[in-house]
Parts: structure tokens; C-alpha cells; sequence
């Protein structure tokens, strides 16, 4: 039957939500599914039904399309879809909870606490320590985050990340480097490590610079890779994921690592990670296409 690739949809993160749908587009069609593209910012999903399509591929990345939105309308039209279901996708879509939950489950997560307007930002700041990160609880592509290096820009941080979302965080900051374990199928991929070179693997970093240095293999030792590899399994696993994913870390100063966060509807782009960490687990970008497509079989 016909499949739509989701893809565009009402977030923040519309324009990368494109270039991830396409190229998986351009991908199905390569190998022969019959394939469209939709984007349900600009029709409402229950036309899927009218238009006959029988499977979705969901490439819509932040809210509606990531946060268990499209994926409840999706449950109630009767078509089935790749990736995280209703409630995994809700709380991964938000920072916050996740990390309550991941707490809870003895995973290690950074230090953070939630701020608002009345939050005594200096006793914060002794808390977590200069520099520190504040973000959007339910944002994705870092979009609204700032590393803050001093008091006086801590203020400001927040009012930028909470032009985005209610529900704003401030975040210790981890020193050791930054990486991201993929998951296919109940399965983690190889690690991969980032490098930016800017500050921090930001919006510009993520997608339109060619100078981020991407390590996959990421350098790891065995034991930590598995280590990692476990991590990031167990941590979706407590959210109620299935399908496909990416769960971000950070490594301290020891070489201990911390999750960030869980990515439901991860970045398909030509500069994301998920292709990149399949490569090296001998998946083309086709196959792993084909690969995630399957999880609409269940
Ligand atoms: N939120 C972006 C799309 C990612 O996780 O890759
Ligand atoms: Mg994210």
C-alpha cells in the first residue's frame, strides 16, 4: 500500500523536519516503496485515510509530530507507523520529565533544576557552577539554548529559552565531551562522537556547518561503548520506547557518562547521526530506510 512520509508539520524544528523527509523519501522510492510526501501542517492527517495511504513514516521532529500528537491521531485513524508510540513520544519530548524518570531508574543525568521568573538565579549558579546550560524543557535541535558563562547572562538565557516553552532548565554543564547512541530495533548502534567547533553543538553546528567533527567509530573503549550502548537502552526502554531513537549523552572529566535526553523522531538529514551510526553498522541509508519502514509491520 501507499506510505506517507510525514514530514514539515507546525514546530520550531519544520525546516530540519524537511530535509530528514525528503531524504527519507527520495530513499523509499529508490528502492521501490510508493512513497509520498505529506505534511500535516499543511492538511489535516485524517485526509491520510481519504488519500489510501496505509503506512506512515514519521519524520517530523518537535512538537505535534514527535511528542505523541501525531503519533495518537495516527492510532486512532487505524495507520499504522514507525518509531515511539503515544506515550513515549510525550515524555520525550519533554527534558524535564524524562530526566525525572531516568533519575528514578538510577541512570545518571546531569544536575539541573527548573527556573522561572521568581528563581533566585545566583544561588542557581552556585549550585551548578559557571558555565552552565539553560533550555526549553520540550524543544529539540537545541533551539532556545544558551550556555551561560556568568550571572549576567543568566537572566537573559532564560527569557529566550522561555519564548519557546513554559517550562525552562538549567543544566550543569559536563566537560568531557559530547555523544549520542543510536537504537534500531532493540538494538544500540555504534557510539558516535561530536565535536563542534564552535562552543557547543548548537542549531548552526548541527546542520549548516561543515567544520563538526563527527567520530564513529567514536573512540570509546569497549567497556564504555557497551556501557553506553546500555544506557541509552535501558533509557528508552524506561520511557516506552520501541522502534528507533537516539539518546544523547555528555562524558565528564572522568570519562563517565551522562544522558541528556531521549530523541523519539530523530534527525534524518544529511548531517545527522542516526544514518551516520548506521553506516557503521553496515546499513546504507536505503536499508536503514527499509529497516525502520518494517517497525509499521508490528
Ligand atoms: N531534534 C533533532 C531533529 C534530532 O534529534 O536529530
Ligand atoms: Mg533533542
Amino acid at each position: 500500500g501507499k506510505v506517507a512520509v510525514l514530514m514539515g508539520g507546525p514546530s520550531a524544528e519544520r525546516e530540519i523536519s524537511l530535509l530528514s523527509g525528503n531524504a527519507v523519501l527520495a530513499a523509499l522510492r529508490a528502492a521501490g516503496v510508493d512513497a509520498y510526501a505529506f505534511d500535516p501542517a499543511e492538511r489535516p492527517v485524517w485526509e491520510l485515510r481519504q488519500e489510501g495511504f496505509t503506512r506512515a513514516f514519521i519524520t517530523l521532529h518537535g512538537r505535534f509530530g514527535e511528542d505523541g500528537t501525531v503519533q495518537g491521531a495516527l492510532e486512532a485513524l487505524g495507520i499504522p507507523y514507525t518509531g515511539c508510540g503515544v506515550l513515549a513520544s510525550a515524555i520525550g519530548m519533554d527534558k524535564w520529565r524524562t530526566k525525572l524518570l531516568w533519575q528514578a531508574a538510577g541512570l545518571p543525568v546531569p544536575d539541573f533544576c527548573m527556573l522561572d521568573e521568581h528563581s533566585d538565579f545566583e544561588q542557581i549558579a552556585q549550585r551548578l557552577g559557571f558555565p552552565l546550560f539553560v533550555k526549553p524543557a520540550c524543544e529539540g535541535s537545541s533551539l532556545g539554548v544558551t550556555k551561560v558563562r556568568s550571572l549576567a547572562e543568566f537572566r537573559p538565557a532564560f527569557e529566550a529559552a522561555r519564548k519557546l516553552d513554559k517550562l525552562v532548565m538549567a543544566e550543569r554543564f559536563i566537560g568531557g565531551g559530547e555523544y549520542t547512541c543510536a537504537i534500531l530495533g532493540g538494538r544500540a548502534l555504534p557510539s558516535v562522537k561530536i565535536e563542534p567547533a564552535s562552543d557547543f553543538y548548537d542549531y548552526e553546528a548541527k546542520y549548516f556547518r561543515d567544520d563538526t567533527v563527527y567520530r564513529c567509530p567514536s573512540g570509546l573503549s569497549a567497556e564504555m561503548e557497551a556501557q553506553v550502548g546500555a544506557y541509552a537502552l535501558r533509557g528508552f526502554e524506561v520511557l516506552g520506547g520501541k522502534g528507533w531513537g537516539r539518546v544523547d549523552f555528555l562524558m565528564d572529566e572522568a570519562g563517565l557518562p551522562y544522558l541528556l535526553e531521549a530523541n523519539t523522531a530523530p534527525g534524518m538529514t544529511s548531517h545527522s547521526l542516526v544514518p551516520m551510526a548506521a553506516r557503521a553498522a553496515g546499513y546504507s541509508f536505503e536499508t536503514l530506510c527499509l529497516a525502520i519502514l518494517e517497525q509499521t509491520k508490528r
